[in-house]
């Protein structure tokens, strides 16, 4: 039978970004039917004609969107006014961090659907879906970063490229992965001095090789590592353990001890965040000073570049999309070593144990 996907435009406060773009669609027609919420890709820059001429169906609401179609292919998780609009048949598909919210996934579960977090889909050791949006993520990390350093935001008034050749500025990033690797490699390319900070002493010599005296390595929660976080003008906490809250990197004591000015990135907060006592910060309210010291936390960084990020993320979960389409999905679904993580939610069940230890929930094992 053929399959209902729709496309909801996004109604996260500043969010752009569309999950599938219309040049990824085109390879569906004949095997679903593919229903776009009018403007759902105009912050991407696609047009509903876009989309008609690729094969869609446009629907002019979200109540029609969600009444219409099978699988909701979105990028963040549900918001309030969206929650009505979720029923038991549905199939959520996209990025759900359920570890960080805690009323999110009751209410996910008490809708009896079928929830798959799609950062969790996995290829081998990799998350394909989560590696491009990271690299994004790490690249806005420093720009924002940049921007926030400046006097106007109560920053230090100072500029993180070096203009004599000096490397003047410190950037301390914790948590070397996806996002730390983008966020070290364009602050070492400004010109900034950087420390690496990780457990993973195999990637702190992979950093040490590629950038030589541009980096100084050091490993997680020892003293050099707490004097490298107090003692930077910018402070990237990129921590991740795979679909729990991550661990507090930075502490309320290490921002008491940093000097006026400084900026704390925690790229961590879609998952509950790195720093101690984290809120959540929006693009248009992008900080908080704390202790003189500017603390921004924003869940969805990539939704600051929404050309660049829906191309990247339609190419990465395109492929995924076709999982679902056929009768007896779910069953090979579960079944599959890559992408049973990322089944996160069904008909009442949490079954990521993963979310369950975060949030102290009972979580079911299906057979
Ligand atoms: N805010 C956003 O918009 C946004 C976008 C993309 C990713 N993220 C988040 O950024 C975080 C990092 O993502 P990633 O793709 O780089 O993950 P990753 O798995 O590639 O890297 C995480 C790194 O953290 C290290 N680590 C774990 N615990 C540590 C500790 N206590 N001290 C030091 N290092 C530690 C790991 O060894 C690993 O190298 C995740 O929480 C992810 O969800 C946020």
């Amino acid at each position: 039978m053929i399959k209902k996907i729709g496309i909801p435009k996004e109604v996260k406060k500043d969010e752009g970004r569309v999950a599938l773009i219309p040049e990824h669609i085109t390879q569906f027609t004949g095997i679903a039917d593919i229903f776009v919420e009018s403007q759902a890709g105009l912050g991407s820059g696609f047009s509903d004609e876009d989309y008609l001429s690729a094969g869609a169906k446009i629907l002019d609401s979200a109540e029609e969107l969600y009444k219409t179609s099978e699988i909701i292919c979105k990028v963040k998780e549900p918001q309030d006014q969206e929650f009505d609009l979720l029923h038991s048949s549905h199939v959520l598909f996209g990025y759900l961090h359920l570890a960080s919210n805690l009323s999110m996934t009751k209410k996910l579960l008490e809708k009896k659907l079928t929830g798959i977090a799609t950062e969790m889909i996995m290829d081998g050791e990799e998350y394909p879906l989560l590696i491009p949006m990271s690299k994004i993520a790490g690249n806005l990390a420093i720009q924002k970063g940049m921007q926030f350093l400046e006097y106007s935001s109560n920053g230090k008034g100072l500029l993180l490229s070096s203009i004599s050749g000096d490397r003047k500025s410190r950037v301390t990033v914790i948590g070397c992965g996806e996002v730390g690797r983008a966020a070290i490699h364009k602050s070492i390319k400004v010109g900034a001095l950087v420390t690496a900070v990780d457990l993973n002493e195999q990637i702190l010599d992979e950093l040490k090789n590629k950038y030589g005296d541009d980096i100084t390595t050091v490993i997680g929660e020892t003293p050099e590592a707490t004097n490298a976080i107090r003692n930077a003008d910018l402070v990237v906490g990129a921590v991740l353990l795979p679909g729990r809250k991550p661990p507090i990197v930075i502490s309320e004591e290490d921002i008491n001890k940093m000097e006026q000015g400084t900026v704390v990135i925690d790229v961590a907060i879609d998952q509950g965040g790195c720093v101690e006592n984290v809120k959540p910060n929006t693009h248009s309210d992008p900080f908080v000073i704390r202790d003189g010291v500017i603390v921004s936390a924003i869940a969805n960084l990539p939704g600051a570049v929404p050309k660049t990020s829906s191309i990247e993320l339609s190419t990465a979960l395109q492929k995924y999309v076709d999982y679902l389409l056929v009768d007896d999905w779910f069953e090979k679904y579960k079944n599959d070593v890559n992408l049973s993580p990322s089944l996160q939610i069904h008909n009442g069940m949490l079954l990521s144990s993963e979310v369950g230890d975060s949030l102290s929930l009972p979580v079911t094992k299906l057979v």
